[in-house]
């Protein structure tokens, strides 16, 4: 067996990854089991539930973009492909891409419904668009099509990292989990 230095993230770094993971399967809980929406109705339980979920996965996913980019990150495991790096790269940077979208579409919608989205009823947050927007309807619309984007992107990174684990037995999940098993 090789024993190539271990490069793995930061606690901070998987301490945000693991987190945003949960908050996603809350998140998507509540979507998929709050009532239908109709015109006119309050944001009450699970709907508002849905947005103050929504806007503070939006603001810890700028705090680990801002770590991310303010302090060193491991580099690429050495023992991977040059495509696999930059395969890797461009997912990672989708899947920011399009957390952020869903929670902009998200909240675009909530203020075309005149709602007031607040972060779990304690700060009150501006609206995006105006009431009765068509512009926030058709971002609304796009929020839920990017809702299965987002699903297939994770399928596609749980896959690539699954085939790391089963198929080439490397050591590419150690560097997200919390305690790795070998240090060299
Ligand atoms: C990463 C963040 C988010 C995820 C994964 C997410 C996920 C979902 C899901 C699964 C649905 C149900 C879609 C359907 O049944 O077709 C939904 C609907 C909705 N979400 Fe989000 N959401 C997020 C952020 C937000 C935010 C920040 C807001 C508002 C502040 C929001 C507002 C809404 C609204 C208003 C709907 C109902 C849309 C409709 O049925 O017309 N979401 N979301
Ligand atoms: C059970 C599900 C998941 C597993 C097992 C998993 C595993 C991993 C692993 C092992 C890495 C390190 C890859 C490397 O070193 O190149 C990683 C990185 C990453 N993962 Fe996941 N992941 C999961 C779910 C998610 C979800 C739902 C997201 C959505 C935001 C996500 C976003 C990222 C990002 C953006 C990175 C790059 C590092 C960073 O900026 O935090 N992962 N993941």
């Amino acid at each position: 067996m090789k024993r190539e230095p271990l490069t793995e993230y930061g606690s901070a770094m998987k301490g945000f990854h693991w987190l945003v993971v949960g908050l996603l399967v809350v998140q998507y809980a509540l979507g998929w089991t709050m009532p239908e929406l109709r015109r006119g109705m309050p944001p009450e339980g699970l709907v508002n539930l849905h947005l103050s979920f929504g806007v503070a996965i939006g603001a810890v996913m700028a705090l680990r973009l801002g770590w991310r980019v303010l302090t060193p990150q491991p580099p690429g495991d050495p023992s991977l492909p040059a495509w696999q790096e930059k395969a890797a790269a461009a997912v990672h940077g989708l899947l920011y891409l399009l957390v952020f979208s869903l929670v902009l579409t998200g909240w675009a919608d909530a203020s075309r419904r005149g709602w007031q989205v607040t972060l779990f009823g304690g700060v009150d947050l501006p609206a995006l668009v105006a009431t009765g927007s068509p512009t926030g309807r058709a971002l609304g619309e796009m929020h839920e099509a990017l809702v299965t984007v987002l699903l297939v992107l994770v399928g596609l990174h749980v896959a690539a990292v699954a085939a790391h684990v089963v198929l080439w037995r490397d050591r590419i999940m150690d560097r997200m989990m919390p305690h790795t098993r070998s240090r060299t």
